[in-house]
């Protein structure tokens, strides 16, 4: 989707004009990719924008920088009114967030010598991703394996892992598939370019655990919530390749795919090739907390005091 550029862009406490948030190429993160982000979405229910599980993106974003020992200089609540103030600013809900902070120009080399960490926090305009079809998205398994243990963190949302994102996201669509999913160094499922997964079989909803090279999603989180809040069995275990192929059903989950059911992996259906009754129940608590059309039972919306404000066109 093409990126729609808005007026403002938060950067380390100001709201600075959008052509005015640029980078020297001689930046520690153009040449190392050292950076660590986050992607939020904010939504848009009766009673005015609200931010999904804004805290919880921005302590992830927190903890990738720890990872890398990077020190952002702002704290949660700072960073979550920067998110606030930014919507409010723009005039643009529903939206997209991006909480961004990397290393900037310095001495040149790899150790990141006097290079001041640069936080910035962008929003745009953002739709669907994966599929606008309600019936889900034909997937192939990766040839490329997800990154490693110890080699780079999984657990940071660092803008390096998207080189491995990229090769998995690239090969999927060239061979006309929607996406892939990569296996763990061991073989096992570890989740797709942008994307965590679920299945189901036999009535029991499973996701690979952290430990399997993946991202601690927030929107994977949020569904394990609700499924054991709606008495769904839930496993976080190894799940092997095949597995996916004799699943009863499968989805994904992220901020931008939300929850995405697959319909088939590899051009084997996924059990009969449509959406299976957990995945619609889950999809069904997801969006009606988010669109507002149910009570927010776990608080996870920050609102976006935006008084009579209406949305602006971009
Ligand atoms: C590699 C990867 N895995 C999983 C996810 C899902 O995480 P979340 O639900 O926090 O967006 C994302 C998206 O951020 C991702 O990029």
């Amino acid at each position: 989707m093409a990126l729609q550029k808005t007026d403002k862009i938060w950067h380390k406490g100001k709201l600075i004009r959008w052509e005015d948030a640029t980078v020297h190429v001689m930046a520690h993160v153009i040449h190392y990719g050292s950076s660590v982000f986050e992607g939020v979405r904010c939504y848009a229910p009766p009673s005015g924008p609200a931010i999904f599980r804004a805290q919880e993106h921005i302590q992830r974003l927190l903890d990738s920088a720890k990872i890398y020992r990077m020190d952002v200089g702002f704290g949660c609540e700072e960073l979550v009114t920067a998110m606030t103030d930014l919507v409010r600013a723009n005039g643009i809900w529903p939206c997209y967030l991006r909480p961004i902070a990397f290393r900037g120009y310095g001495d040149a080399g790899v150790t990141p010598v006097n290079c001041p960490v640069e936080v910035y926090v962008v929003n745009y305009p953002w739709g669907k991703y994966l599929t606008q079809d309600d019936s889900g998205v034909d997937v192939c398994v990766s040839s490329w394996t997800r990154i490693a243990p110890n080699t780079l963190p999984a657990l940071a949302k660092a803008g390096a892992n998207y080189m491995n994102s990229q090769l998995i996201r690239m090969e999927a669509t060239t061979n006309g598939y929607a996406e892939g999913i990569a296996l763990d160094a061991n073989g096992y499922v570890s989740e797709g370019s942008g994307e965590n997964v679920f299945i189901v079989r036999n009535g029991v909803l499973q996701t690979a655990p952290l430990g399997n090279s993946v991202l601690p999603g927030i929107t994977r989180d949020s569904i394990l919530k609700l499924a054991r809040d709606l008495g769904i069995p839930v496993a976080e275990a190894g799940i092997p390749r095949e597995m996916l192929y004799i699943a009863d059903e499968a989805f994904f989950t992220g901020t931008a795919a939300e929850v995405t059911p697959i319909r088939s992996v590899d051009r084997i259906p996924v059990g009969k090739g449509d959406v299976g009754p957990i995945t619609r129940a889950l999809q069904r608590e997801f969006f009606g907390i988010v669109h507002g059309t149910q009570p927010d039972r776990f608080h996870w919306l920050t609102p976006v005091p935006v008084g009579s404000k209406q949305p602006v066109g971009v």
